[in-house]
């Protein structure tokens, strides 16, 4: 059972018991319903305390359960709610360290509110595409105000405790506790005062009303809008909230339930609902058990003070860990320093940092040009030049004077971590830490399990990665590794693109309508197209038949690296980011495809958004089968986090499943038949055509 019962005295207490948040999945609410009926049926209780045993109150809803037919199993959330609205006897809630949406929505049903200091409180359903489905959109603006609710429902971010114990009027707490340890004793003390209050006091019968009600709600609506063009949640969490001020409790929730279910079937709603399962999934490794033995990482060295190397050192500053960086030279040292110091410093001037916080991480900063300082380090992550020969001498150097234990990390994007692996005697202390650029901000960190990766450094790393908040995602050895392999085809798509008839910006804009945060040219043009043209150059001796348009070579033979370069693809004004088109970059396409024999064609913005994501998709399909990625939704995670895939589309493969495999085989087949395409390439993928042919999904 995970709701326990007791009885102190005379107060009854139900303990929430569903590690790890008291989930209120089917069982927990069957527990709850049965205290009820227990407590009320004793005449020796004379009033009853629900509360959450471990580390919160209830975190809400089991999200396992979305969408299935359990979570609409009676005794359904709001059927329970109805119970403790109904008890004969007085119910308290005693909320501590996190009461969240369901969990919330529970504690406004009981009659009284205890909370200890420090508890955070939300209503995050809008965060998975949803309005709070069980009274919260009703009951929190009553007991709150109209305003601060609908900020909370809107946002979903938590507040603490304390802070909206301070708010003018609030009925959402009868009571702070003095501590969070001395909540329990409290609460029963609370409980035996109200034992005999008659009538019980209902959130429900609460007044809600607004002064300026329809020009604020039409604000309220404007606001919102223009914040979440994607999302429909946001703007109808502002039409439930109006509901409440406005009709009967009965028909407001009614309101709520319309709104929740319509929300839930939403492609929107199952996208987030699909990336909180996968970022959750992406931290698990099936053969690395969660309780494995980690090595204590308590001090960094970086090698290399360049870009990634200086952002890279900002994460774990961040964090509280002391880094220490090496180069070659002092001048490069003293730039890297200089470079960190800037970017803190724009953040003091933000205001998003504190000057003493600023003064205290460059504390945790030292420098040093010889490797035997680092000894002493637990862990090392090298991001100097991308050559296997400069590799070779630093991990020489790594194994000669790290000490044994100590984890030897490579921020390779495109070299053999196996290769970089046998440069040392221990090779299973070697892994990779594929940060992506800017290091300092980007979420995604791709984790490159080696073939010799010890399973202890994996899980060390993994528990890292989450210290310096990254979402890391586990990828096999392979050229790219998940979603640098993954764009190479994408870019290839976009060069053919060109070659047909399209300009940059027509595929830009298709690709940014779609949802993208860039399209593919301004992505080039800012990661320097440069990289790309180095790769391709590889390429065209180690893949002679591999297809490529010639389009983005002949941008690079005119020197337009990109941004760096103030042009690229388009041009660009010293200071921002505007990508302004430029006529010679179309003529000069227009000549290629002139010399090429080719007449232009209209191409719509389906073709090109099918052709550019379904290329992701077929490459990933591949990627799945050969076991470099272990689970489709690995996949996803690292695209919306690393490539600006759009969240509302929960990722490639959740796309390609939400279209359909069937479909996107078809597509494929279709682009196969287009003689400047790649034939070869469209081929579906073998696990594609088995998932289409079987009608089943990747995810
Ligand atoms: P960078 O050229 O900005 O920095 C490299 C730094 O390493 C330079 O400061 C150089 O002085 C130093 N260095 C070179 N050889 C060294 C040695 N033997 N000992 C000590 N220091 C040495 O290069 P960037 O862009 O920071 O790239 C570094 C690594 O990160 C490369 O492996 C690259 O593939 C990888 N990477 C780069 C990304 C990017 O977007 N720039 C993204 C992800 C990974």
């Amino acid at each position: 059972m995970t709701a326990q019962y007791q009885v102190h005295g005379d107060i009854a207490v139900i303990t929430l018991n569903n590690p790890p948040v008291n989930g209120l999945g089917l069982s927990t609410r069957q527990g709850i319903a049965d205290g009820m009926a227990q407590a009320n049926a004793d005449a020796a209780v004379k009033a009853i305390v629900i509360t959450g045993a471990g580390k919160a109150f209830s975190g809400g809803a089991d999200i396992t359960e979305f969408g299935s037919p359990k979570a609409l199993q009676e005794p359904n959330l709001i059927s329970v709610i109805k119970v403790l609205e109904n008890s004969e006897k007085p119910v308290v809630a005693a909320i501590h360290t996190v009461a969240m949406g369901g969990g919330l929505e529970l504690a406004l049903g009981c009659h009284y509110r205890i909370a200890a200091p420090g508890t955070s409180i939300a209503l995050p359903e809008v965060k998975l595409g949803l309005v709070p489905g069980a009274g919260g959109t009703q009951r929190l603006p009553r007991v709150l105000g109209v305003e601060p609710a609908l900020n909370m429902i809107v946002s979903g971010e938590p507040i603490k405790s304390e802070m909206l114990a301070m708010l003018p009027g609030q009925k959402l707490f009868d009571k702070l506790s003095a501590s969070a340890e001395s909540l329990a004793e409290e609460a029963l003390a609370f409980a035996r005062s109200v034992a005999d209050v008659r009538p019980l006091p209902l959130v429900r019968d609460l007044k809600c009303k607004h002064p300026q009600g329809d020009a604020y709600f039409q604000f309220a609506r404007n606001m919102v809008k223009g914040m979440s063009k994607n999302f429909p949640a946001p703007g109808k969490c502002v039409d439930v909230v109006e509901a409440a001020t406005k009709k009967k409790f009965d028909e407001g929730m009614q309101v709520e339930r319309e709104a929740f279910i319509n929300l839930m079937f939403t492609a929107e709603s199952k996208s987030l609902r699909h990336l909180f399962l996968a970022e959750r999934a992406a931290s698990k490794i099936a053969d690395v058990p969660s309780d494995t033995a980690q090595r204590a990482i308590n001090s960094v060295a970086v090698i290399g003070a360049g870009t990634m190397g200086g952002g890279i050192a900002m994460n774990f500053l961040n964090a509280g860990i002391p880094v220490k960086m090496l180069e070659m030279k002092q001048e490069a040292l003293d730039r890297g320093i200089a470079t960190i110091r800037k970017n803190y410093e724009a953040q003091v001037a933000k205001k998003k940092l504190k000057q003493d916080k600023y003064e205290q991480r460059m504390s945790l900063l030292t420098t040093t040009l010889s490797y035997d300082d680092l000894a002493g380090t637990d862990m090392v992550i090298e991001a100097v030049f991308e050559e296997i020969g400069v590799k070779e001498a630093v991990f020489k150097e790594l194994d000669r004077v790290m000490k044994p234990g100590a984890i030897l990390a490579s921020n390779t994007s495109t070299l053999d971590v196996n290769k970089i692996a046998s440069f040392t005697k221990r090779p299973e202390d070697v892994v990779g830490l594929h940060f992506f650029s800017p290091a300092n901000v980007m979420k995604l960190l791709e984790v490159v399990r080696g073939e010799k990766t010890a399973k202890d450094v994996m899980a060390t790393v993994m528990s890292i990665a989450k210290k310096i908040k990254k979402t890391a995602v586990v990828s096999g050895v392979c050229d790219g590794f998940i979603g640098n392999r993954m764009i190479e085809q994408y870019g290839r798509q976009g060069g053919f693109l060109l070659d047909e008839g399209c300009t940059p910006e027509q595929v830009d804009k298709a690709m940014e309508k779609f949802g993208m945060a860039m399209g593919p040219f301004r992505m080039g043009d800012l990661a320097g197209n440069d990289i790309g043209w180095a790769i391709r150059k590889r390429r065209y001796t180690e893949k002679p038949d591999m297809k490529y348009s010639k389009t983005a070579d002949l941008l690079c033979e005119k020197g337009r690296f990109g941004q760096k370069t103030g042009a690229g693809w388009y041009d660009y004004v010293p200071g921002k980011r505007d990508a302004i088109p430029n006529a010679e970059v179309v003529a000069m396409i227009e000549e290629h495809r002139k010399a090429l024999g080719i007449t232009p064609r209209k191409i719509s913005d389906e073709e090109i958004v099918q052709r550019l994501v379904f290329s992701l998709v077929n490459e990933a399909a591949h990627i799945l089968e050969e076991g470099i990625a272990a689970k489709a939704s690995d996949i996803d995670i690292v695209y919306i986090f690393g490539y600006g895939f759009p969240a509302h589309r929960g990722g490639p493969m959740n796309y390609a499943d939400e279209v359909g495999l069937f479909n996107v085989v078809q597509a494929m087949s279709r682009f196969a038949k287009n003689p400047l395409d790649d034939a070869k390439f469209w081929q579906p993928a073998p696990l594609l055509a088995r998932l289409a042919a079987e009608g089943k999904t990747f995810n």
